[in-house]
């Protein structure tokens, strides 16, 4: 606008006057013209350098949306954390919840794992309980998966000798094998190492205790489920004596046992006993379980 406004006046004095005062003021003009333009340009290149400086300033600007960007990190830091809040929770809804002033329970199954300990297990976690699992050496190889099973699921572990003979009648040397060599199959095949232990038959006295050095837990009922192989005979063995405290022998090697294990533990549940583990009981009755020593119950 500026330039067609020099313009008018150059063509203007042009016209009103000539020669050399003409000449004069058409320089003149020109001179501030060409200012005028160089200041345009000036102006222009300032406006260019706002420009330039101007999506500087918006990085700037941007600098706290970036400053907020590792917050917004941080957030996003804390979605995973609450999603493993989540998780936890959900094992808190899973996990059992024991209340030492209620009666409990702890059923035990020797001579396994077997094809049958799969069954007691689904019985077990439908009823929200676990129970003890004294295993065989000899088996833990041939079923490792069920054996990995029943710790997954919280039932304990105890160690009931490599192949079952009666502890009384073997070497010293032969008795490590038994007792150790069987805690080492199962650490081998699960990482966990069993606390308690139970002879074969119950046979032990003080000095083989002592001998095997753990924790002996033998049982207040027997439902002789090895012998009469009869689901009701298993389920009245149980239902008829059980009190608060009992440690209940059964066997997962037989499908009656199997059978009975989906009668007693709905009903022992159904009665108000808590079914805990072996070690579980110990902890809410306040009895040290002391290697060597042995135990029959926890009453109170
Ligand atoms: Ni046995």
């Amino acid at each position: 606008m500026l330039c067609i406004g020099y313009m008018i006046q150059i063509y203007g004095l042009y016209y009103k006057e000539g020669g050399y005062i003409l000449t004069k003021k058409v320089l003149a003009v020109s001179l501030a013209l060409l200012m005028s333009l160089l200041n345009m340009g000036t102006f222009t290149n300032v406006e260019a350098r706002e420009k330039e400086v101007l999506p500087v300033e918006e990085n700037v600007q941007y600098t706290p949306p970036q400053e907020e960007t590792p917050a917004e990190e941080a957030s996003a830091e804390e979605v995973p954390a609450e999603a493993v809040e989540v998780t936890y929770e959900e094992q808190e809804v899973n996990k059992r919840v024991i209340d030492p002033t209620k009666p409990m329970v702890a059923l035990t199954f020797d001579d396994g794992p077997s094809k049958y300990t799969a069954e007691i297990l689904k019985v077990l976690k439908e009823n929200n309980s676990v129970a003890t699992f004294f295993v065989l050496g000899s088996e833990v190889n041939k079923y490792k998966d069920v054996l990995n099973q029943v710790i997954a699921e919280g039932n304990e572990i105890g160690n009931h000798s490599y192949n079952h003979k009666n502890l009384k009648t073997i070497t010293d040397e032969e008795l490590y094998k038994q007792v150790q060599g069987t805690d080492d199959l199962v650490y081998i095949a699960s990482g966990y190492t069993p606390k308690v232990m139970r002879p074969p038959y119950g046979i032990s006295d003080a000095e083989l205790n002592k001998k095997i050095n753990k924790p002996i837990v033998k049982w207040s009922i027997d439902t002789l489920d090895w012998k009469n192989r009869d689901t009701d005979k298993v389920v009245a063995a149980v239902l008829n004596d059980v009190k608060d405290g009992d440690i209940v022998l059964m066997h997962d090697l037989y499908d009656s046992t199997a059978q009975a294990a989906k009668i007693i533990i709905p009903k022992l549940v159904e009665q108000g006993y808590q079914l805990v583990t072996v070690s579980e009981m110990s902890e809410y009755r306040d009895v040290t379980l002391t290697q060597g020593q042995q135990y029959y119950s926890m009453y109170k």
